[in-house]
């Protein structure tokens, strides 16, 4: 039997920590966790202490896990947006393979360095685009593959962010504003750009967008409305947005959280995991209430300092000629994504919710209803699958399902959206990528 493939993490959040570490204490004949690198006392330690990690094993910064020569055959790089370049270039300098999180990078530049730092090392470069390891997005894409369908002529594809989701990361949260992470589109689209890049298998020629932060902003509410949810809110009660309606009397939003915990044998005074664990390393009523009083998860969302829109639509023409619009916006009743695809020999509506429904109506013939469980944690599936294709790809057992060239056809559709909505241009894509080439051979 195969040893463990041994890993480090860089970056012991939400991600590194919750999403993928956690795979080694599930399948502990699949992975070791060797060596950590996160400033945060707590997070640092908290690895320590799952993993069974050393003081030798634990860096403050990822730099010095760098600098300590190589303990694993991989490393998951999981740090914030802005800091994805230079620990992913560094850690494949220094003989890693790497697991990088998406957006691969937050400058153009950036994204097209990491794929030649990929070239040049030799080293696999996959990026978590983990929608391609989740059930329901595999058979989506068996499906479309299969012709079943004819030529596809026309796709309308949806990502519906929860207004509760839009509130927590892209109004108060890490995602809120463009100086600090990336454009929204590029944050929360890169998967649906992939998933489009996956699905029909021709690039894209041209495209425009419109869109724009509509909704939370100051403007939107009079000046009766203070800072803070906790700072007697005329409308705390009713609001929809209120910090204390999702993070301490969640039952108001969550109506199922609390039977869940109870049934899954947690203390529903202290949810453990997402998005609850993001305001506050301690999730006692007493340590979230104390995140809302203080930190930016309380703040009104009609007073934040953020930037990203709550709605944009991208308008895509094919090289094969079919057209594509993806809608993104944070106003959705509930979270999932939906899908529309037109083609010569029939339809297909999806809808990525629990259970994933794909519903194909041949014209004037047959159609078929498939379901597929989504229940399962983390995207669906999606964060257990990358993991499990990981390890299988560093024990040589199986090729990448991508590379990170492909990766960046996601990246760069995504920046050429937002640079259209800015500048209300069409962008033409082969002069878009052939700019890009050129940024990265000048920043480099
Ligand atoms: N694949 C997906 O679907 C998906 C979903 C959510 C988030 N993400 C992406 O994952 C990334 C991480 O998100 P998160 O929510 O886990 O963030 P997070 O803030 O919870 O975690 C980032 C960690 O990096 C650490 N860090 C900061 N400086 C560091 C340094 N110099 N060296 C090492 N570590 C350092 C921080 O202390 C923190 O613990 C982001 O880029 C985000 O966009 C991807």
């Amino acid at each position: 039997m195969s040893k463990p493939v041994e890993l480090v993490v860089i970056g012991a959040g939400s991600r590194g920590a919750g999403a993928y570490a956690s795979y080694a204490l599930r399948h502990p004949d699949q992975v070791r966790i060797v060596g950590v690198a996160d400033p945060d006392p707590i997070r640092r330690g908290r690895m320590a202490e799952a993993h069974d990690l050393d003081d030798a094993q634990c860096f403050t910064t990822w730099e010095e896990l760098v600098a300590a020569g190589q303990l694993g055959a991989g490393a998951i790089v999981a740090t914030q947006d802005q800091m994805h370049v230079e620990p992913a270039i560094a850690a494949m300098e220094a003989g890693y393979n790497v697991l990088l999180e998406k957006p691969m990078a937050h400058t153009l530049e950036g994204s097209v360095q990491l794929v030649q730092a990929a070239e040049r090392t030799g080293r696999i470069l996959q990026i978590c685009h983990v929608l391609r390891y989740a059930p329901f997005w595999r058979k989506l894409h068996e499906v479309l593959e299969s012709g079943v369908i004819g030529e596809i002529v026309t796709v309308e594809h949806r990502e519906n962010v929860a207004y509760w989701h839009m509130a927590h990361s892209f109004v108060r949260g890490n995602w809120r504003n463009k100086g600090l992470s990336s454009p929204m589109i590029l944050a929360k689209c890169c998967h649906d750009m992939d998933v489009l890049v996956w699905n029909l298998g021709s690039p894209v020629k041209r495209l425009s967008s419109v869109g724009s932060l509509k909704y939370y902003r100051s403007e939107s509410v009079g000046p009766e409305i203070p800072l803070r949810c906790t700072d007697g809110c005329p409308i705390e009660a009713e609001c929809p947005f209120s910090a204390i309606g999702i993070y301490l009397d969640y039952d108001r939003t969550f109506p199922d959280a609390r039977r869940r915990l109870i049934e899954g044998g947690f203390d529903p005074e202290a949810p453990p995991y997402w998005p609850f664990n993001v305001i506050s390393p301690d999730v006692s009523r007493a340590g979230r209430q104390q995140a809302i009083e203080t930190g930016p998860y309380g703040r009104c969302v009609f007073h934040c300092d953020n930037d990203v829109v709550d709605h944009q639509t991208v308008l895509m023409e094919l090289e094969s000629g079919a057209s594509v619009t993806m809608v993104m916006h944070g106003h959705s009743n509930q979270e999932h994504r939906s899908m529309r695809y037109d083609g010569t020999k029939g339809t297909l509506r999806a809808v990525a919710i629990e259970p994933g429904r794909i519903e194909i109506n041949i014209h004037g013939g047959a159609s078929e209803v498939v379901t597929v469980d989504t229940s399962d944690v983390g995207h669906g599936g999606g964060d257990e699958g990358i993991m499990a294709d990981f390890v299988r790809v560093l024990r040589g057992e199986i090729a990448p399902l991508t590379t990170a060239r492909v990766s960046l056809e996601s990246h760069l559709l995504a920046f050429a959206a937002e640079e259209a909505r800015l500048s209300g241009q069409v962008i033409a894509m082969a002069d878009y990528r052939a700019r890009a080439e050129e940024l990265a051979a000048l920043a480099g």
